[in-house]
């Protein structure tokens, strides 16, 4: 979608940049499409919501008949908070972790979720804590890939999950502590293409469909999530057909084995909010280093916004399309596009949002050179954007900003201030 600069503009006049702009109309037409992948009986989607948290997105999903995906106590508390119903009949919240940490595993048993352990233990910590109710099991099937190999959630190499090796051995655990498997879940993550995730899926549902009859007290299995998000084809066409049918065949098929109507969830985040959400920035100053023996010279477009806010690039090196406009007019700039680079105000080299590759080297981007005053957007940011942003350098989260269908604009949060950050400070004895 073309993004309203004028919108853009009158928002920075009025609480300055760098700010999240989200997008209603993007957030309900990917709730659309997954609706729609998940239409057939006894089909449900759930939202990662890790992916982003914040209130008004949490309520769309409620509004929609989304089911959520918590990875933490506050995370479920932010669900409750938003209108998602506790108990696990339904399981609304379901809570899904290799570690219970903080206030984990008093939310899961105060409010009745459904808890998916992803490490055997947890049974025991579960039985210890005096929880009766039913437990889903987080699998790691051996097999899977994410966007990038930091992000692999399936194989030797991931922490997530209990080994499938295991789980014969987890289930007598459970069984023997009183606790019924009520779910099978994996997260094999998707890999960038859409044919790797349709094999991977297809491959996790076979192992669910034969561990299915072992499993008596099953009502549902988790495909996860994992539908990716095109970000250097931004307008690219998701296949969302083919996705229907998937579904539809697994929890047929799967239902089939286990000789009854079973439920077959999924778990998406970011196809739910990627393209959603810009980060608006402004140009500050663009200055240049020239070609020495050490390397190619570079211009730097120097923008507000740093890996503080947007943290993917600098940790994935994660592509984010780039637009410049002119400060004044909200117009994109014309002049012939060079090689630039856009660095944020962090003190740390790594604060480039244009970076890749193996070793994640610069990666100047062909852009109009901007001025300094004029705004460069950084695109589809709202999957893991707001969510992974940090107060490093005490600078404070930016703001947050709704823009609804017909134009209206809501500050859902606000920019965080220093007696935020201090608030937190004590000098308690202990
Ligand atoms: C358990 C689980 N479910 C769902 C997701 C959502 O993945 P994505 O945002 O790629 O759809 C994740 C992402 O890390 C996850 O760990």
């Amino acid at each position: 979608m073309k993004l309203n600069t004028s919108i853009i503009r009158s928002i920075g006049a009025k609480i300055g940049t760098p700010f999240w702009l989200y997008e209603a109309a993007v957030i309900r037409q990917r709730i659309a499409d997954i609706q729609f992948m998940t239409s057939a009986p006894n089909v449900q989607a759930r939202f990662a919501m890790k992916a982003c948290p914040a209130t008004k997105v949490l309520r769309e999903m409620a509004a929609s008949g989304i089911w959520i995906d918590a990875v933490s106590g506050n995370e479920a508390l932010r669900a409750l908070h938003a209108g998602h119903a506790a108990g696990n009949n339904p399981p609304v919240v379901c809570f899904t972790a290799d570690v219970f940490r903080d206030n984990a595993l008093d939310v899961v048993l105060s409010n009745g979720l459904l808890p998916n352990i992803g490490s055997p233990g947890m049974i025991q910590q579960l039985k210890a804590a005096g929880y009766t109710g039913p437990v889903s099991l987080r699998v790691n099937p051996g097999f899977g890939h994410g966007h990038v190999n930091t992000c692999d959630t399936g194989g030797p190499s991931s922490k997530h999950g209990i080994w499938h090796g295991d789980l014969m051995a987890t289930r007598a655990d459970a069984l023997a502590a009183g606790l019924k498997i009520v779910m099978l879940h994996a997260h094999i993550g998707s890999g960038p293409k859409h044919q790797e995730l349709h094999d991977n899926l297809t491959r996790l549902a076979l192992e669910f469909r034969e561990l299915a009859p072992s499993f008596p007290d099953l009502q549902a299995v988790s495909l996860g999530g994992g539908i990716p998000h095109n970000y250097r084809e931004r307008d690219a066409q998701i296949p969302v057909e083919p996705l229907r049918e998937l579904f539809t065949t697994c929890q047929q098929r799967i239902s089939a084995a286990a000789k009854r109507e079973l439920r077959l969830e999924i778990e998406p985040g970011r196809y739910y909010v990627a393209p959603a959400c810009t980060l608006v920035t402004t140009v500050h100053d663009v200055k240049k280093t020239t070609t020495n023996e050490k390397g190619a010279g570079a211009t730097f477009a120097m923008v507000d916004a740093g890996f503080v806010d947007l943290v993917r690039p600098a940790m994935y090196g994660s592509y984010h399309q780039i637009e410049v406009f002119d400060g004044a007019t909200g117009e994109p700039l014309h002049t012939e596009p060079e090689p630039i680079v856009v660095a944020g105000p962090l003190c740390e080299s790594g604060d480039v949002f244009t970076r890749g590759g193996a070793d994640e080297e610069l990666q100047p981007r062909m852009l109009a050179r901007p001025k300094v005053g004029e705004i460069v957007a950084l695109r589809d940011a709202g999957a893991y954007g707001y969510a992974m942003s940090s107060n490093y350098n005490s600078i404070g989260r930016a703001p947050q900003v709704w823009v609804e269908e017909d134009g209206s604009c809501e500050l859902i949060s606000r920019r965080e201030t220093l007696e935020d950050i201090l608030k937190a400070e004590t000098s308690e004895r202990l």
